[in-house]
């Protein structure tokens, strides 16, 4: 088998600050464990635009396409602020989307038992949660037609309309299940079937997949409603949740938040098999490049560390590497060190962004 290939694009701001520490633990498992990933290094967002007037070079999409996994620092920042919309930072990362068809955005929400008293919630709520929102990415209300903001009569109307079809529920349902069989073997979808014409084909769908692909896999259904309230009163209950554009949106940073900080936080985005079984893939932490901070050595790079620990897992079958890089960061947590964003208000000295990644490095040692 060929070796696994990663291109990775650090992008603006504190990107790549914190890829430099995933760059760290990248060699190290080469070293230590024998993974030699085939690296590549290229631009994106605002530092592509600085070199080649384009957030996104074509050179740079091809290979995003080729490759087994692409791991995205953060772009953008004040300084792009002023382009125009077609070359702003962000479209470099929309078109990495798009193009190469990522429809299943995975959000973890897992709490690390160092920091469950960083939770707006009681610790008993949130200590051990570990668990998966599947937000579909491509279709529904951010891009069904018709939109736009019409004249009728002597007022304006605001329009956007949800819409799916019956392949994009089945393929995003998939992925959930998929992911279900490797975790605690249960799904629950949530969309709003109570008064939405496309919430009840959701669930009729999602219900046949299950029925007919995942029998094995226990599958409940929830309002998103409810799902939200659940998600904050005993979220435990919970393992893989599916659901829509919209509705994961918002559900994927409600559960984010549940645990913590920004700075703690991966996703991946996964789209179809390619021809090698792997999912076109492309890992990046939740946050964005954090101009406040940027060039202080104050980021968290965990963020960062976790999508490439997802990266182990869902694009190169590596799940006990995964692990063990979950494991590092959990004991380096255990033991009390906190980058800024970690610190409560009691105090303590935070340590900066290349002291925590070699603190997670010695762990791995
Ligand atoms: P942000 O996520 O960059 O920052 C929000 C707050 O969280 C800031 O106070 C920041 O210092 C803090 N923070 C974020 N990541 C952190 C980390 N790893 N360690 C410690 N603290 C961290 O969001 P904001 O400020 O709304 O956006 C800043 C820029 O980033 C904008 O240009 C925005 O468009 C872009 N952005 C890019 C994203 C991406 O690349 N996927 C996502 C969100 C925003
Ligand atoms: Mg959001």
């Amino acid at each position: 088998m060929t070796n696994p290939s990663l291109l990775i694009l650090p992008g603006d701001g504190i990107g790549p600050e914190v890829m430099a520490e995933v760059r760290k633990i990248i060699d190290w498992f080469g070293a230590r464990r024998g993974i030699a990933f085939e690296v590549s290094e290229d631009l994106v967002g605002g530092a592509a635009y600085d070199a080649h007037g384009t957030p996104l070079h074509d050179d740079t999409m091809a290979r995003a396409q080729s490759v087994d996994a692409v791991l995205l620092g953060a772009v953008g920042g004040p300084k792009y602020d002023v382009l125009d919309f077609s070359v702003k930072p962000e479209r470099g990362l929309l078109r990495l989307r798009k193009e190469m068809d990522l429809y299943a955005n995975l959000r973890p929400a897992q709490c690390f038992d160092a920091l469950a008293d960083f939770s707006s919630l009681k610790k008993e709520v949130v200590a051990g949660l570990d668990i998966m929102i599947v937000r579909e990415l491509t279709s529904g209300v951010y891009f069904g037609e018709p939109r736009g903001i019409f004249t009728e009569g002597n007022e304006r109307v605001g329009i956007n309309t949800q819409r799916y079809t019956e392949s994009e529920i089945a393929r995003v349902a998939r992925s959930a299940f998929e992911l279900a069989r490797r975790r605690g073997n249960k799904v629950c979808s949530m969309e709003k079937a109570n008064v939405m014409e496309s919430g009840v084909l959701w669930r009729e769908v999602v219900q046949r997949i299950g029925d007919e692909e995942y029998p094995d896999v226990e599958l409940s259904h929830m309002y998103a409603d409810a799902g939200a309230m659940q998600l904050t009163r005993w979220p435990k209950q919970f393992d893989v949740i599916v659901t829509d554009n919209l509705f994961g949106d918002l559900l994927s940073d409600l559960a984010a938040m549940l645990t913590g900080s920004l700075g703690m936080l991966p996703s991946a985005s996964l789209g179809a098999p390619m021809a090698n079984g792997r999912p076109k893939a492309l890992y990046e932490p939740v946050h964005g490049s954090a101009p406040d901070i940027a060039g202080q050595g104050k980021a968290n790079p965990i963020a960062c560390i976790l999508s490439f620990a997802m990266a182990l897992r869902y694009s190169f079958d590596l799940g006990a590497e995964a692990d063990r890089l979950e494991g590092a960061v959990q004991a380096v947590l255990a033991d009390g060190v906190r980058t800024a964003d970690l610190m409560q208000a009691e105090g303590g000295s935070p340590v900066s962004t290349t002291q925590m990644g070699d603190a997670i490095l010695a762990k791995l040692d």
